[in-house]
């Protein structure tokens, strides 16, 4: 990160931070008060001019280094005050359980993610009401199970192939900018259905560029119903799309043919009362899942790529893996044969590793509870803190991933298993538990019917640097261009 300017823009989020939790914090504060019959002490807690030091330390040196600081100075389990506003930070997976498990009445997302209502819409996620949000928690499970994933593999495929025809025997492009357009393609064609992609592609590419690129900027997430431009673009978009997504839904509901699509899924999904989702609802779960889905798998593609094309001897590994694959099934790709690219697997989850997204996620907590740690100490967490597991470092713990800093792909494999060796909750790029990502295995099937498109038919170089992390993006993502040189090559079968 640029530290000269961006510490002023931090300065700001911190302030923004500051006065949102603060009003949140005098509005909510009958219910934070704590009360409790555990005799176990609270976390260690930093506050008063230490906060500063760590505010500081966070502005120069990052997240990840700061976290280091203060886990090798106050263990896994600790406390950053400031102005009354308690953050509480679990690392690692022995004090991880309950954030991940706890059920929503004792600890959740709280109103963390209200800056997603103007997004997604009132009707679903965090604008509902518990029971509702259940019952389309479970809608995103089934129609993102890996058996409907399976059925879309065949127009995904046909989508990669169309886009990549489309460059020229050589050249050179921005991979990040390339793989964000080729995702909002895949997007259309697999999530929203056939209508979307072949009558109305580019004004839905417009409407939702407007409504993630407004929606997202920083001063909506602090403060999503100001009155700002950047709102109003937002709410305009949302309304937009609504009715583009309307037409469909309303003309799929008026027709005998029934599509095999994610759409059609939540269509056809029912309540636990037995009831349809609403229009409405249905078109929000739609944004849901474009909005969860796209910028993820395109970030993720384009950070496998930058370490494939950076790391001579994973480069060579999988495309071995894909010239052996090619001479068992020809050019074949379905479930079966995407399965079976296990490097080119672990070569994406160990990007996901270093690179998650999400870099923190957080959680509000309702009741008390208690951790223990590794070395034995127990605490008592009191409702009121909101909860922070900060993926990028418990993805980075010495103790788990041997050499962190190292791009290392085989550290998943059967030898080692550093993910599962470590504990249940050691990998969280997708979450975990009760929230874990529903989209896990559609993000892996995507991101590897791209790249191995790409192994098999380009000789690509990375002619940028290694990229760095953007951290002024909610999602974080690679700053800046990255540019690749591509060269049209048939991979042989081995
Ligand atoms: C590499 C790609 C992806 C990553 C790293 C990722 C990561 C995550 C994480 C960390 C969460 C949970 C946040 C929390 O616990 O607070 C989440 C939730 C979610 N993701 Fe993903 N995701 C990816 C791709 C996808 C895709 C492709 C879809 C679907 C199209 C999707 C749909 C969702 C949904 C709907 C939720 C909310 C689930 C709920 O709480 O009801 N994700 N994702």
């Amino acid at each position: 990160m640029d530290m000269t300017t961006s510490a002023t823009i931090w300065f700001a989020i911190a302030l923004a931070s500051v006065i949102t939790v603060i009003t949140k914090v005098a509005i909510g504060r009958r219910t934070t008060t704590v009360a409790s019959d555990s005799h176990l002490p609270h976390p260690p807690v930093v506050n008063g001019v230490s906060t500063i030091v760590v505010l500081y330390a966070f502005l120069t040196k990052g997240l990840r280094s700061t976290l280091r600081g203060l886990h090798a100075k106050l263990g896994s389990v600790f406390t950053v005050s400031f102005f009354g506003f308690k953050l509480t930070f679990l690392v690692g997976p022995e004090v991880s359980a309950h954030f991940y498990q706890g059920s929503d009445l004792e600890i959740s997302h709280g109103n963390i993610l209200e800056f997603t209502v103007p997004i997604i819409g009132k009707e679903v996620g965090y604008g509902t009401d518990a029971a509702t949000r259940n019952d389309q928690h479970r809608f995103f499970h089934d129609v993102l199970k890996p058996s409907k994933v399976a059925s879309r593999i065949g127009p995904m495929t046909e989508e990669v192939q169309d886009y990549f025809a489309k460059w020229g025997e050589e050249g050179v492009v921005d991979l990040k900018q390339e793989f964000e357009q080729l995702l909002i393609l895949i997007s259309g064609r697999c999530l929203i259905g056939k209508e979307v992609r072949q009558k109305m592609y580019s004004e839905f590419f417009t409407l939702f560029g407007e409504l993630i690129g407004n929606g997202m900027c920083l001063i909506n997430v602090f403060l999503p119903y100001a009155p700002t431009l950047a709102c109003r673009r937002r709410d305009m978009a949302r309304a937009n799309l609504s009715e583009l997504f309307s037409k469909i839904v309303r003309s799929r509901k008026s027709t005998s043919v029934v599509e095999k699509d994610v759409l059609q899924s939540l269509i056809d999904s029912k309540y636990r009362d037995g009831k349809s989702m609403t229009e409405a609802q249905v078109i929000g779960m739609m944004i849901s899942l474009l909005f969860a889905g796209k910028h993820t798998s395109s970030i993720t593609s384009t950070w496998t790529g930058a370490h494939l094309l950076t790391d001579a001897r994973s480069l060579k590994a999988v495309v071995d893996e894909q010239s052996e694959i090619m001479s068992k099934y020809g050019d074949l790709i379905d479930y079966n044969v995407l399965q079976q690219m296990n490097i080119l697997h672990f070569c994406i989850k160990e990007a996901l590793r270093m690179h998650p997204p999400s870099p923190v996620l957080v959680r509000k907590a309702h009741k008390n509870f208690s951790v223990r740690t590794k070395e034995g100490s127990e605490y008592e967490i009191p409702r009121g803190h909101t909860i922070a597991s900060p993926t990028l470092y418990n993805s980075n713990i010495p103790d788990i991933y041997r050499d962190p800093k190292m791009y290392d792909p085989d550290r998943f494999g059967p030898a080692r298993a550093e993910d599962t060796v470590g504990g249940k909750f050691s990998y969280t790029a997708f979450s975990g538990g009760r929230h874990a990502c529903p989209g896990e295995a559609l993000a892996y099937v995507q991101i590897k019917v791209i790249w191995s498109h790409l192994l098999r038919n380009f000789e690509l170089k990375l002619l940028s640097p290694f990229p760095e992390s953007d951290w002024w993006k909610i999602i974080v993502e690679p700053k800046g261009k990255v540019v690749v040189s591509y060269k049209r090559q048939q991979l042989c079968s081995s």
